[in-house]
């Protein structure tokens, strides 16, 4: 069995503490092979820097996906694309920096781990989530594949759950992620697919969605857009799953939601 942990996005410093703090005994614990997490608002805030990615390499996550943060912090962005095994949206327009997808080599056999975006209530102007897993796979009609795993980045339920539909029995986990709030419909489906519709986040645990209630709270009664602020300490929420992936078949055998709270000063 092939234990893979994909943890939901990362928020801010207290979101990579928390990682720093619980991932390293929960891989001994579980027995993980790999880990793969989403880092859209690793650094504090939103977008990925070196640092914040160095920070979360050496707590133990080998890959990254992204979401509509991808590009918040262009120069930093492009630095990252180049140096660290990171992905982000395929389905952003062609040219972007970064690439879409990436083949993870494991005893096993090669695994491919794709990002998409939804278009659902997010940024317009995006290619079509459904049509871009399709053309990527038809890049790997003649190769052989051990699994295939899905970020998909996305605000409606509705299109994530859709999208698990149309990828069900050519996937083998599709995993959504960027509400920041976990779902409780994990399931593996008839075609051993492992499927969520949110992993959720790690970050501070009792604001909004990671971000100082205070803030947001003036902006919903004001219309006026106040700074995003992140608690740098406080409860902190870790929101990851446990896929096992049976090593002969590629097929998703489980799928866990691991949730744990911790508290960083
Ligand atoms: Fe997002
Ligand atoms: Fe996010």
């Amino acid at each position: 069995m092939l234990n893979i942990l994909f943890i939901g996005d990362i928020n801010g410093k207290i979101g990579r503490e928390a990682v720093k703090k619980i991932l390293p005994k929960l891989k001994r614990e579980e027995k993980i092979d790999l880990v793969i997490a989403n880092a859209e608002n690793a650094a504090h805030g939103s977008g990925v820097t070196e640092e914040s990615l160095k920070e979360l390499q050496s707590a133990g996550i080998d890959y990254f996906t992204n979401g509509d943060h991808a590009f918040d912090r262009i120069k930093q962005a492009e630095i990252c694309y180049e140096k660290f095994p990171i992905i982000r949206p395929a389905n952003f327009p062609p040219d972007v920096p970064g690439q879409g997808y990436t083949l993870i080599n494991t005893k096993q056999g090669d695994i491919l781990l794709i990002n998409l975006i939804g278009r659902v209530f997010m940024q317009p102007d995006l290619d079509c989530p459904f049509r871009k897993f399709q053309e990527i796979l038809a890049n790997f009609e003649n190769q052989k594949l051990f699994a295939i795993i899905i970020d998909i980045h996305a605000e409606a339920t509705s299109e994530k759950i859709s999208f698990g539909h149309f990828a069900d029995g050519r996937a083998t986990a599709v995993l959504g992620t960027h509400t920041h709030i976990m779902t409780a419909d994990e399931k593996i489906t008839g075609k051993g697919m492992a499927y969520i519709t949110d992993v959720g986040m790690v970050g501070a645990a009792d604001e909004c969605i990671g971000v100082s209630k205070e803030g947001i709270i003036k902006t919903y009664l004001t219309q006026i857009k106040y700074p995003h602020v992140i608690p740098e300490s406080g409860k902190a929420i870790f929101g990851s799953v446990l896929l096992k992936i049976d090593e002969k078949t590629g097929k998703a055998n489980s799928i866990k939601s691991i949730v744990k709270f911790i508290n960083i000063k």
